[in-house]
């Protein structure tokens, strides 16, 4: 029995991968590549010495995934592929409802009809919008997303319910991500953003590594501690690690199951900044920029019920989180590209 994992080239795809693979599983990976590059595959290899069996395709792309589900016996699919970036999806509105909600539609039509009805999706507190309670249970209610990404997320979170309450077979676990970050301890996979990034940690191991000259903190009068956002970063194997759990969890027929990935712990972009520096002993020049749109001041996660539920638990702390940023950056300055 294999887990087929869509967007498995990804960044938080390959550190899953890793994990499943180390875990026992067979893993076939699904990927079109639109934002990843196969070489994430071949580290995946290198470090746990096992294989990924990787098709090159789309999750829109019915022949890919017939031809997938018909030759390979997938239990469950762990589903990262989707597009991702915020700024982007206000751009481009149509390019991500039809990747993310029209690829979705089309992978769990294909898994129903052929028997496979275990899906964990990939979801994230943006759902929350500005959260109704801090820190977040997966109690509180949904908010309003600021961009057609989180929309998206939001949409797919109602569909994939929806489907599971019409059809008991399904096995639907949504996990909403906090802010993932970090990377592999070998440093040899990472986050690899194009062109300049829009996330707090790549800009600042990009600015350490000499790439971008400084942070820019994006609003210094919020009402937090020192006035900064304040948000729940979690390192990426930890992540990665809660989904073998949830594996676990979907095998026992849960039905629908909502779970916070997330450490329970704020950290302020100040926070990060000094924690990175003290670290890696790398200095931040950074200067106070004007608020982000749709930014919010504080989230950050009740981490209790995927503790209870799951025996999952956040491992690693904001040290380790910047010191394995660090060491995947500096060796891989230019990402996967040589
Ligand atoms: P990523 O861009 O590194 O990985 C997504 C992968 O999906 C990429 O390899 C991309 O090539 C692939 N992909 C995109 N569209 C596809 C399609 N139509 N068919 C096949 N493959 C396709 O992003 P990530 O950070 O690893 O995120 C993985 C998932 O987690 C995404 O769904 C993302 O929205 C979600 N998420 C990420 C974060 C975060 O901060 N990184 C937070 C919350 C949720
Ligand atoms: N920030 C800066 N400067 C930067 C980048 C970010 O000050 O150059 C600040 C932001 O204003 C925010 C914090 O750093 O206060 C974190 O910002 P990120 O862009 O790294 O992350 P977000 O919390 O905005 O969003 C991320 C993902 C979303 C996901 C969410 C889950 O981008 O897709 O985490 O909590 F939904």
């Amino acid at each position: 029995m294999a887990i087929l994992v869509t967007g498995g080239a990804g960044y938080i795809g390959s550190h899953t991968c890793v994990e499943l693979l180390n875990a026992g599983y067979e893993v076939i990976v699904l990927d079109n590549l639109s934002n990843s590059s196969e070489k994430s595959l071949e580290r995946v290899k290198q470090i746990t010495g096992k294989e990924v069996k990787f098709y090159k395709g789309d999750i829109l792309d019915r022949d890919i995934l017939k031809k997938i589900l018909e030759t390979e016996t997938i239990e469950s699919c762990i589903h990262f592929a989707g597009l991702k970036a915020v700024g982007e999806s206000v751009a481009k509105p149509w390019e991500y409802y039809n990747n993310n909600i029209n690829g979705t539609l089309t992978l769990v039509d294909e898994m129903r009809q052929h028997g496979c009805k275990n899906i964990i999706f990939s979801s994230s507190a943006t759902v929350y919008g500005d959260p109704a309670i801090i820190p977040i249970t997966e109690e509180c209610p949904k908010g309003t997303c600021t961009n057609p990404y989180g929309w998206t997320k939001s949409m797919l979170e109602q569909i994939l319910s929806d489907m599971q309450k019409a059809d008991p077979e399904w096995n639907v676990i949504l996990l909403r991500y906090f802010n993932p970050i970090g990377a592999h301890k070998s440093g040899l996979i990472g986050e690899n953003p194009n062109g300049i990034p829009n996330n707090l940690m790549p800009y600042i191991t990009q600015v350490a590594v000499g790439k971008l000259k400084e942070l820019g903190v994006f609003g210094d009068d919020y009402d937090t501690p020192d006035g900064t956002g304040v948000r729940d970063y979690i390192h990426v194997v930890d992540l990665a690690c809660g989904h073998v759990k949830a594996l676990k969890k979907i095998t026992e027929n849960v039905g629908l199951g909502i779970y916070n990935l997330g450490t329970g712990t704020g950290y302020s972009v100040l926070d990060i900044v000094k924690n990175f520096e003290a670290a890696t002993g790398e200095k931040i020049p950074y200067v106070i920029k004007e608020r982000r749109p749709g930014d919010i001041a504080t989230c950050y996660s009740d981490a209790t019920k995927a503790k209870e539920e799951l025996d999952w638990t956040a491992q690693y702390g904001i040290k380790e989180m910047c010191a394995d940023a660090w060491n995947w950056q500096k060796n891989n300055p230019n990402g996967y590209d040589e």
